[in-house]
């Protein structure tokens, strides 16, 4: 029997206030539905289809490419109604699982052990215990398995008291579920076609619906409003830093740390505190992340150490460099393995070869720069003529005095050096020394000029 998994994503969302659609809203770096599309894409179901409606196209625009299949629910008429629009090209042999939109956190093994566990011909529904079940569907039992849902505003006194509720997430063979759904009415408190409704009618049918617990709460919470957004952006981030823990990577304050995408982390790496990543980024084996540092899309080779208060976006770096405090490092920065890049230096699109430095303020952009190379505090490569990029490359051993503009296109050859003070606008040869600078004048006995008045 074959998987079918069926995402419900047409609800408004309102309560988020927000022009971006609730599905849309960012978890971690990633669109609350992101999060449920990696569940069902880890699930090795057959078929994903997400029901969506409000805030449509930019829901479909922002899965595009991941091989989805796209029901539109036009009018939001009910969690039953929205399944519905999903059946027609659902195939009668395989089991449905429904997941919801706006329950990011649930993982794949509950899943798995959700559809595992329950017999192929039976229906399951993933249940939670919670102290405050207000507002939720509650789980009706009888004897040991399901025997119906009854939503918070259908409820009478008896059921309102039951703390067991339904998560929404459900397991169901698909002709069976195709026959229930035809026969939803929405005779209801909400005038609404429910999902949850199906349950009584399986047992009627004579089918077994077994209640599965999640493991926990927060697994399971769904998210309508910003503060429900924060703590679930809590829980996820404590999840992905006891999962880096437990493979050995150490945090100074595991509650001080931001995982927006995947961070790949070799032995012995030290991440202190306020430190945010972004995207993929990989950091080899004992790499030190000082305080207040974002690091984007980048790759910090073994031994690397990142002092406070950096911005490292698109880099590379091999081993034992040392970057900052207050360096930035913008795409395409590429540095080879023991470069220095110290305070207020900005390296774009530029390759630093072994054992270079580039210690205070500075701008290194479209440059290369040999092995063993001292840049001077202050220097600026010019590689913008207000219209065109220009590439700067200075040779191996090169000493590049302070505050020296580098006017791109320009070459500074082996083991040049280059005197304070020079703007450089022509090739430097191997083994020469530039200078560049007007002669220093002396008046004598010169008078500073005076505050009018006083
Ligand atoms: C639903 C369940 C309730 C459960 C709760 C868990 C029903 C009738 N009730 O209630 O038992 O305890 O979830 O959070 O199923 N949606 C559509 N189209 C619609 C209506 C909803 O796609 O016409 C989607 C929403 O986008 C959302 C999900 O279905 O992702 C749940 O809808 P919502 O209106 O939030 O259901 P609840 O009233 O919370
Ligand atoms: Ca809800």
């Amino acid at each position: 029997m074959g998987l079918s998994t069926i995402i419900l994503a047409a609800g408004q969302g309102t309560r988020m206030r927000s022009a971006l659609p609730k599905v849309l809203q960012p978890l971690a770096g990633r669109p609350l539905l992101g999060h449920v599309l990696d569940c069902a894409a880890a699930l090795s179901s057959d078929d994903v289809c997400v029901v969506y409606g409000h805030g449509g196209d930019a829901v479909r625009k922002a899965f595009e490419d991941d091989g989805l299949r796209w029901v539109l629910q036009a009018e939001q008429l009910g969690t039953g109604h929205a399944v519905q629009q999903a059946m027609p090209d659902t195939p009668d042999e395989n089991r449905v699982l429904v997941l919801f939109g706006d329950v990011p956190l649930l993982t794949t093994a509950t899943c798995e052990r959700l559809v595992e566990e329950t017999p192929q011909d039976d229906v399951a529904v993933l249940t939670v215990d919670l102290d405050d079940p207000t507002g939720y569907g509650r789980i009706i039992r009888e004897g040991g398995s399901v025997n119906c849902i009854v939503e918070e505003k259908d409820a009478g006194p008896e059921e309102k008291a039951v703390c067991e509720i339904n998560t929404g997430v459900l397991v169901c063979p698909a002709d069976k579920l195709r026959g229930w759904l035809a026969d939803l009415g929405n005779d209801n408190a909400q005038g609404e076609y429910y999902l949850t409704d199906v349950i009584a009618m399986a047992v009627n049918d004579g089918v077994t619906v077994h209640g599965v617990k999640a493991d926990s709460w927060t697994e399971v919470m769904g998210i309508n409003d910003k503060k429900q957004l924060a703590e679930a952006e809590r829980a996820l981030q404590a999840r992905l830093v006891d999962e880096l823990m437990a493979h050995g990577v150490g945090f100074a304050d595991p509650a001080r740390v931001d995982i927006r995408g995947s961070l790949t982390c070799g032995k012995d790496v030290f991440i202190d505190i306020n430190a945010v990543f972004e995207g993929d980024v990989e950091l080899g084996d004992g790499v030190t992340i000082e305080s207040n540092n974002l690091v984007r899309e980048s790759s910090l080779g073994a031994g690397t150490v990142v002092h406070s208060n950096c911005h490292i976006e698109g880099a590379t770096t091999g081993n034992d460099c040392e970057i900052g405090p207050f360096a930035r490092l913008r795409p395409g920065a590429e540095l080879a393995n023991n470069v220095k890049i110290g305070n207020f230096v900005e390296v774009k699109k530029s390759t630093v070869a072994d054992g270079s430095k580039v210690n205070h303020l500075t701008y290194i952009g479209d440059a290369e720069i040999g092995k063993g190379v001292n840049v001077g505090a202050g220097t600026i490569t010019c590689n913008y003529d207000g219209a065109n990029k220009h590439k700067t490359t200075i040779s191996d051993g090169a000493f590049i005095g302070s505050g020296v503009e580098l006017v791109a296109p320009v070459k500074v050859g082996v083991n040049a050096t280059i005197g304070a003070g020079a703007t450089i606008t022509k090739e430097v040869g191997d083994e020469e020394l530039a200078i560049e600078r007007s002669r220093q004048k002396a008046v004598p006995g010169w008078q500073r000029p005076t505050k009018k008045g006083s």
